[in-house]
């Protein structure tokens, strides 16, 4: 793709799943990237994982829903590669998710949890990120966002809550900065086969999940990793405030 090579990337929530591939693909394009995330070994593995294969990465232990911990996040990206093109925003509390049973019934601790690293989390990396984006003239930010913030469900409020509210953060960034050179973009995956998914999932929960699809396969994380990649580069250059959906035709819009 072009217009990656020697960008700044921050992937905030990158040990694992989606944001740890997507870190891999960047630096594959030639981007430096920074690894944050909650399990900071986990970013740290991730980060040996890219320099071992040739790339640039370092990694850092944050914590999104903490405003200091993601000020100082922003510095260590600055500090390390001199400024910063793009920001995936990526971290989601998984374990919440187990415990988001419906509206009625939930444990405020969880909605609050959920809301506090899927969204608030997200808007203090926007925050935080604009003004170091703006230094260079513009920039990317692309959330991972769901096909839950629109399909509605009778479980998993909380979650589905908090990707409707970061498709409509990533709306407000293209709207009030777009013409200052960033663009904000929402990328909406349906069931995308982690390793860490694949682990523990019932086959025939997949069976089922496939048969919702338009799609001879279930989604897997190269699939996001890709379209991360086209809407940082310039072949992207020209999308913002979009929600994308990849989903193998999951839901059609
Ligand atoms: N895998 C899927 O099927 C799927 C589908 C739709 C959306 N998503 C979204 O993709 C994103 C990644 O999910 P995944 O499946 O790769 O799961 P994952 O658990 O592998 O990745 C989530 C990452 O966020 C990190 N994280 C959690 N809380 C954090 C915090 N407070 N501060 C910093 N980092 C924190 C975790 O440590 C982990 O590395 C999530 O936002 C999720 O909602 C995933």
């Amino acid at each position: 793709m072009d217009g990656l090579a020697d960008k700044v990337v921050l992937i905030a929530g990158g040990a694992t799943g989606l944001g740890a591939n997507s870190a891999h693909r960047l630096a594959r394009e030639g981007a430096a990237v920074v690894v944050g995330d909650l399990d900071g070994e986990g970013a740290q593995r991730t980060a040996a994982a890219i320099v071992a294969a040739g790339g640039r990465a370092v990694g850092a232990q944050f914590d999104i829903s903490d405003d200091t911990s993601v000020r100082a996040l922003i510095a260590v990206t600055v500090d390390t590669y001199g400024g910063m093109d793009a920001v995936h925003v990526n971290a989601g509390d998984m374990g919440s998710l187990r415990k988001d049973t419906n509206v009625v019934d939930i444990d405020l601790a969880i909605w609050d949890r959920t809301i506090a690293v899927n969204l608030r989390g997200h808007m203090l990396v926007t925050r935080h990120s604009i003004p170091v984006l703006l230094a260079r003239g513009g920039g990317s930010i692309v959330y991972t966002s769901s096909i839950a913030s629109f399909t509605g469900e009778p479980r998993r409020p909380a979650y589905a809550v908090t990707k409707a509210g970061i498709n409509a953060l990533a709306r407000h960034v293209a709207s009030g900065w777009g013409k200052d050179g960033i663009r904000a973009n929402a990328i909406t995956p349906g069931l995308i086969l982690t390793d860490e998914i694949k682990q523990g999932a019932d086959p025939k929960m997949l069976q089922g999940m496939l048969r919702g699809t338009r799609s001879t396969r279930l989604g897997e994380a190269r699939d996001i990793s890709g379209m991360v990649a086209y809407l940082m580069s310039d072949d992207g250059a020209w999308i913002n405030g979009q929600v994308v959906n990849v989903d193998g035709g999951t839901v059609l819009r």
